[in-house]
């Protein structure tokens, strides 16, 4: 009994026609949604983690809904900096947002595992914030799964990488760790939100963070002030791989290229 799904992060759908940093995302997307088909329609699910859509327009969502509805396997979804939580659940259904926390947070028990989604999306901020409300139920939900190991998915990083947009990562983590701290059997702690492909251990918990779905970045440590370059690949998806002792990720590059994004710092 083996546990394997999908991670999609940073899609940025635009409307049919219109292009994100020169790229057309929502192809992009059509381009995992294909490599989904060919190579993992045998995962449980597949989980979007967030920047759904790159300016929250009703349009990109409609466009996002027609587009992973081609998915062989079901979609959870949360959100991220990027998205519009009332136009998103205007387009997809009031029942995607949680009834405790009002976020689009979720639990999704498969194959021995529990998988915690949660929304690090706050209206107005890059940065991602988890309100105390979402940290009781964090606490909560965690609490009903102390026999099983536990996945966290969410859009932003709570660990700062030594890059330039460890401003923008998750707002106050402490009550986030401390919740993550009250179970013995976290496994993964999964983002994206960062375009780059990461992996780290702080407080004693192992963090991921995948490229996604749009351009990745190039970084310099601990020079925050450096100029970084955006790059038009790889489109990059996890795959999750969870056995009773085990769990693994793996990281598919849907699209491979390397041609530097022409883009003016404002
Ligand atoms: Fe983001």
């Amino acid at each position: 009994m083996t546990l394997k799904f999908v991670v999609m992060s940073d899609l940025h759908v635009m409307p049919e026609g219109e292009l994100s940093m020169t790229l057309d995302t929502g192809q992009r997307l059509e381009q995992a949604v294909d490599a989904v088909i060919a190579r993992h329609a045998d995962a449980d699910f597949c989980i979007l983690a967030g920047d759904l859509a790159d300016l929250g327009q009703p349009a990109a969502y409609e466009r996002l809904k027609t587009i992973i509805a081609r998915m062989p396997i079901p979609v959870h979804i949360t959100l991220g900096n990027h998205d519009n939580r009332p136009a998103f659940l205007d387009v997809f259904g009031t029942e995607f947002a949680d009834t405790t926390t009002g976020k689009i947070d979720k639990i999704i028990d498969a194959k021995g595992y529990r998988i915690i989604l949660l929304d690090s999306s706050e209206p107005g901020r890059v940065d991602g914030v988890l309100t105390p409300t979402q940290i009781d139920w964090l606490r909560e939900v965690l609490a009903e799964a102390m026999d099983r190991p536990v996945i966290v998915v969410l859009h932003h990083n709570a660990n700062a990488l030594h890059i330039r947009s460890d401003t923008i990562a998750m707002l106050e983590p402490a009550d986030f760790i401390a919740a993550l701290k009250t179970h013995p059997d976290i496994r993964q702690i999964i983002a994206g939100h960062v375009h780059v492909t990461s992996t780290a251990t702080w407080h004693g918990l192992p963090f991921t963070t995948l490229a996604g779905g749009h351009y990745s970045v190039s970084f310099n440590i601990d020079q925050p002030e450096a100029p970084i370059r955006r790059i038009e690949g790889p489109g990059q998806m996890a795959l999750v791989i969870g056995t009773p002792d085990r769990t693994t990720i793996l990281f598919d590059d849907f699209i491979d290229a390397n041609a530097t994004i022409p883009f003016d710092e404002k």
